[in-house]
């Protein structure tokens, strides 16, 4: 399976990660702008390909990744088109569409620790994902098909999501300095609980008002501080938050 990465910065960067990670570096050849984030990736890893020519690396690859910001998506595939037969070009950029895409995908910087959230939709809605193209973002974390037109609301929740999670650790974080721990201490503490109530999610299978059940015992502390949070709009501030993106 060769693979042209189009722009290795955040995004391309955390996909060719974890796709190096998994073993496929020399079936990957990425580009950039710059001679030197093709030199930061070569020193990460040796095998892989680097080359400053957006043409050259697809002419080695089948499946081609759109990995620049949206603006430049035109102008790059303006640039391979007519190298393009024959292959799949997935885009990842966020927003854009262009006819010669065959796939838009929507995953996540945390692709770099094969733990994305994909979102995959055929360009043609009359054509199903192809197997290989599931394969290949499995890779790097789950994936799920959806319309396209979920696809900003997959991108909140998931790419933006990244970002509201970060926020939630970090108020975690100044209420546990606050109460005398160190950041570093309350930063531990506040992942640890985050990555506790996931694995208990995911192992158990629970919805999570029964997982909150589990630790609530009546007229305790948990109880208080839960409610604080619905005083406090907790709930509400989450949903506007998602759904800002689609205004
Ligand atoms: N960041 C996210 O969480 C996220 C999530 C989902 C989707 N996306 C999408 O991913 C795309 C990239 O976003 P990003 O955050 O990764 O941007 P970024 O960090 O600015 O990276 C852009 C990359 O494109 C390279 N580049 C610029 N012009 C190029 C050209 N003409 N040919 C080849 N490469 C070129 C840059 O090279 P240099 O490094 O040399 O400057 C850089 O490596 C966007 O369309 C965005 O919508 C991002």
């Amino acid at each position: 399976m060769k693979i042209a990465v189009i722009g290795c910065g955040n995004m391309g960067g955390a996909l060719v990660k974890g796709w190096c990670a998994s073993g496929m570096a020399e079936d990957i050849t990425i580009t950039a702008k710059t001679q030197s984030t093709l030199d930061t990736y070569q020193e990460l890893y040796p095998e892989l390909n680097i080359t400053l020519s957006n043409t050259d690396a697809v002419r080695r690859s089948h499946y081609v990744i759109i990995a620049v910001k949206p603006w430049l998506v035109n102008q790059v595939i303006g640039e391979i088109e007519a190298d393009l037969d024959g292959k799949v070009v997935i885009s990842v950029a966020a927003n854009v569409r262009h006819p010669r895409v065959d796939y838009y995908a929507m995953p996540n910087i945390a692709a770099e620790f094969s733990r994305s959230m994909t979102f995959i939709s055929h360009a043609d809605k009359d054509k199903t994902v192809d197997d290989a193209v599931l394969q290949l973002f499995g890779t790097i974390g789950r994936v799920m098909i959806v319309p396209e037109s979920q696809f900003t609301a997959g991108m909140m929740m998931s790419g933006c999501g990244i970002a509201y999670v970060m926020r939630m650790i970090r108020a975690m974080m100044s209420g546990g300095v606050e109460m005398g721990f160190t950041p570093s201490q309350a930063q531990e503490i506040a992942q640890q609980t985050m990555q506790g109530a996931i694995t208990l999610l995911q192992e158990s299978g629970l919805h999570p008002d029964v997982a909150i059940d589990k630790v609530t015992t009546p007229g305790g502390v948990t109880i208080k501080g839960l409610n604080e949070l619905d005083h406090s709009g907790f709930n509400s501030a989450i949903i506007r938050c998602l759904k800002a993106g689609l205004k």
